[in-house]
């Protein structure tokens, strides 16, 4: 079902765990499928620093999370609130049409440790008050 590339990201994912002293946590569920994802950042001067993921999930879950976290290190946070699932799905080389929904996860995983970060240290995004927008 799944492509050479997801399979062999899901079999060695990177990012895997929790950043204790984190700036930013995110945890969403998708209520069909019943999986969960966390994600935790580590921001500095607006750029995050590390990301690791906990994802109780399918392998497409555990691949877009690796994926996810591995493509905001080193981004902006408003840069990293523009990733999509359709780029982490690119990157993935595709997924089955029923596997898109888990990519969905790894962006709302993101989008909700940034809003957490904008909670926790009062800032907002840089392209002014607007609420984060869920796809
Ligand atoms: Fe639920 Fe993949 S089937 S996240």
């Amino acid at each position: 079902m799944y492509n050479q590339k997801v399979m062999d990201i899901f079999a060695n994912p990177q990012h895997m765990g929790f950043i204790e002293d984190n700036d930013g946590v995110g945890k969403v569920g998708n209520a069909a499928c019943g999986d969960i994802m966390e994600i935790s950042l580590k921001i500095k001067d607006n750029v995050i620093t590390d990301a690791k993921f906990r994802t109780f999930g399918c392998a497409a879950a555990i691949a877009t999370s690796s994926v996810a976290t591995g493509m905001v290190i080193g981004m902006t946070v408003d840069e990293a609130l523009k990733l999509t699932n359709a780029k982490v799905v690119e990157y993935l080389e595709g997924l089955p049409p029923q596997k898109i929904h888990c990519s969905v996860l790894a962006e709302e995983a993101i989008k909700a440790a940034i809003e957490n970060y904008y909670e926790r240290s009062g800032k907002k995004p840089a392209d002014g008050d607007k609420e984060i927008k869920y796809v």
